[in-house]
């Protein structure tokens, strides 16, 4: 709700009501949890480490909370939507999936180029700390920036046939996990999951079939859908 709050698929009473009221609630769950971890003095997981830091004074709670939401959101938004949006893919692009059932291409490579395609986590925000030119413009220092990896992502300076879906895709310099000392924390367990999803669907029996055009969310910051409705169907079917 907090990130699709705009989507009458999660919108209550309002827009920005949702997006309150789902945001507190995440921050409520966290704070809960920090709370626990400070009277136990756990600290063998993430939040126990941030717990830890609150408690001896190194990190405000506010700033642990806002550490915890984002793990929250980073976790639980991305994976789910690319893998969504993976058999969406494949179901557009049968043919050349067939080349990874085949062992023709291999996982990873796929993969990269699944991430590349669907690139879920559209933008992010910088904020310049001396002027800096690109493009002819200068952006001075202290200007917020949004960076649009999605974008990025279809830059035809980078990419060969930017907006074609190329599943054997070489040296894919894909910035779906964005760059720089904020790059996505998460990007080796998010690659290994969709991989792993990849690998799975390849070696099933059974395919996916998209029988209804799928319902996207409504999002400029997260690339998602709300709805995918498939088949299940015999892969020998569809030429597997
Ligand atoms: C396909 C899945 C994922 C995509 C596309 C994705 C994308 C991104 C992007 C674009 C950023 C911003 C990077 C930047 O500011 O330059 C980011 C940051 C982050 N992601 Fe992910 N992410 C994914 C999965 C995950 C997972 C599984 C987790 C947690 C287990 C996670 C946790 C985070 C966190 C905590 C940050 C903030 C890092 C920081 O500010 O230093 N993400 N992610």
């Amino acid at each position: 709700m907090m990130i699709g709050y705009r989507d009458e698929a999660y919108t209550g009473a309002s827009p920005l009501e949702s997006l309150v009221d789902a945001q507190m609630e995440v921050l409520d769950f966290i704070d809960g949890l920090i709370g626990q971890r400070i009277e136990s003095g756990a600290s063998d997981d993430m939040i126990g480490f941030l717990a830890q830091l609150v408690a001896s004074g190194d990190m405000p709670r506010d700033v642990a909370l806002l550490n915890g939401l984002n793990v929250a959101v980073g976790g639980n938004e991305t994976t789910p939507h690319t893998a969504s949006l993976t058999v969406d893919a494949i179901h557009q692009e049968r043919a050349q999936w067939l080349k990874v059932v085949a062992g023709d291409v291999p996982a990873d490579v796929a993969t990269q180029e699944f991430l590349r395609w669907t690139s879920t986590n559209s933008y992010v925000q910088r904020l310049t700390v001396e002027d800096f030119e690109v493009g002819g413009e200068v952006i001075p220092s202290g200007s917020f920036v949004t960076l649009w990896n999605m974008a990025a992502n279809r830059d035809p300076a980078v990419f060969d046939q930017p907006d074609t879906f190329m599943i054997d895709r070489q040296d894919n310099k894909q910035l779906a996990f964005g760059a720089g000392v904020h790059r996505c924390i998460g990007a080796p367990v998010a690659t290994l999951e969709i991989q792993t999803f990849v690998e799975e669907l390849a070696a099933w029996d059974k395919a996916f079939v998209v029988v209804k055009e799928p319902q996207r969310l409504r999002s400029n910051f997260m690339l998602g859908m709300t709805e995918l409705r498939v088949e299940v169907v015999d892969a020998k079917e569809l030429g597997a």
